[in-house]
């Protein structure tokens, strides 16, 4: 028996007994009614901002958003990871950001720059993948789980993550299911980064070795599309790819095409547009960037090598044709330029 048990609480047994239960419920109502109000009025309560598109989740919050202005309250948001507690940091806003790029655009090297901020986590190319992007709930359910900081990757951080994103490449389901993919970003507060290279033929050529690369695996069998040794990088840029100049212009001008046509579609999407050759040049791009995903901004680091040094002429089986395709063409201006100011 314990010592509340009815039988040995004789006050109980008093007539104010009846009362008593009504009384303390009362006063319950009234310290939860004025608890709820502190609560209201130094924190607002926060709804976890539109619920995804493919779900229709909706996370209640309390967070302290007094800190955050107005206009920012559509992008930040406090997920509530399912594989994992937040900890302390539950009420750390997160940012949701996408880097809309092309393959060898330089955005393998600019997502290790990110991951190498602390608040920074960006996730990869989860859509190379077919599987993920097969058809839009598919896509959908991925943007989710990742979004939800659910996503298993190796640039997975500690629970103070605060901008959070992947990086996906315009032909793996973004230009093919655009408008949904917009009206995703837009309902979820989704920020993009533009990644593109001004210098297209470089591109190609890149993509060319790339490609070649993918069937002879010159480093010991293994194919790598990003190397971290100046070795590694000598071995892949011998290889010097023979550009079809039939199909030069055409190749050129799709990109172009593309860009332009990414460009314009997410126009209405809060963003920014970096082109890699800016990068390398410029630091002070690295700031504009961690100014845009509202982390501390830092120096960042890549481990990766530049695989492709050497000038032009040196990078082409066939220069001199290709030279000729593009002499006095709105393209000539690829033939002598350089990536770097070195
Ligand atoms: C960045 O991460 C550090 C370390 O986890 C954390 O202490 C800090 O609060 C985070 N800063 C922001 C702005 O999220
Ligand atoms: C979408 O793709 C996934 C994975 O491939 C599949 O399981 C699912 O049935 C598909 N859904 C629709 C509506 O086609
Ligand atoms: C732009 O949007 C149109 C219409 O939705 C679509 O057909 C096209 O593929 C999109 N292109 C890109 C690069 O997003
Ligand atoms: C480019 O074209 C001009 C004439 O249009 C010619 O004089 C020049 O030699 C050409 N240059 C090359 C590298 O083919």
């Amino acid at each position: 028996m314990t010592a509340y048990s009815g039988k040995n609480s004789k006050w109980l047994q008093l007539p104010l007994r009846p009362l008593l239960v009504p009384f303390i419920t009362l006063f319950s109502l009234l310290v939860c009614y004025t608890c709820m109000n502190q609560i209201s009025l130094d924190s607002k309560t926060v709804t976890n901002s539109i619920p995804p598109v493919g779900t229709n989740r909706l996370i209640e919050n309390v967070c302290s958003t007094s800190a955050i202005p107005p206009e920012e309250m559509g992008y930040i948001h406090f997920p509530q990871p399912q594989t994992y507690d937040r900890g302390e940091c539950a009420c750390t806003p997160v940012r949701y950001f996408v880097i809309l790029s092309m393959q060898r655009s330089g955005s393998g090297w600019f997502e290790t720059l990110l991951n190498s901020h602390p608040n920074i986590s960006s996730n990869g190319e989860i859509f190379s993948v077919p599987q993920r992007r097969g058809n839009l709930s598919i896509i959908f359910n991925t943007l989710d789980t990742v979004y939800n900081l659910d996503w298993f990757s190796s640039a997975a951080k500690n629970e103070c993550t605060a901008a959070y994103g992947l990086k996906w490449m315009l032909n793996q389901g973004v230009s093919r299911y655009q408008k949904e993919i917009l009206s995703y970003f837009q309902a979820n507060g989704v920020s993009v980064i533009f990644l593109f290279r001004r210098n297209l033929l470089r591109r190609l050529i890149s993509v060319l070795a790339n490609d070649y690369d993918r069937q002879a695996k010159q480093l010991n069998g293994i194919h790598k599309a990003h190397v971290h040794s100046k070795e590694e990088a000598e071995i892949l840029a011998k290889f010097k790819p023979k550009l079809r100049t039939s199909s030069l212009i055409p190749n050129l001008q799709f990109m172009e095409r593309t860009i332009a046509e990414s460009l314009h579609n997410f126009s209405t999407i809060r963003h920014m547009v970096l082109y890699y050759e800016d990068i390398i040049n410029n630091h002070k791009e690295l700031k504009k960037v961690q100014e845009f995903l509202k982390v501390p901004v830092r120096e960042l680091a890549s481990r990766h090598v530049k695989i492709h040094t050497r000038p032009l002429p040196q990078q082409v089986e066939n220069w001199g044709e290709v030279q000729e395709t593009l002499n006095g063409t709105e393209y000539a201006h690829f033939l002598n330029y350089n990536d770097y100011h070195s």
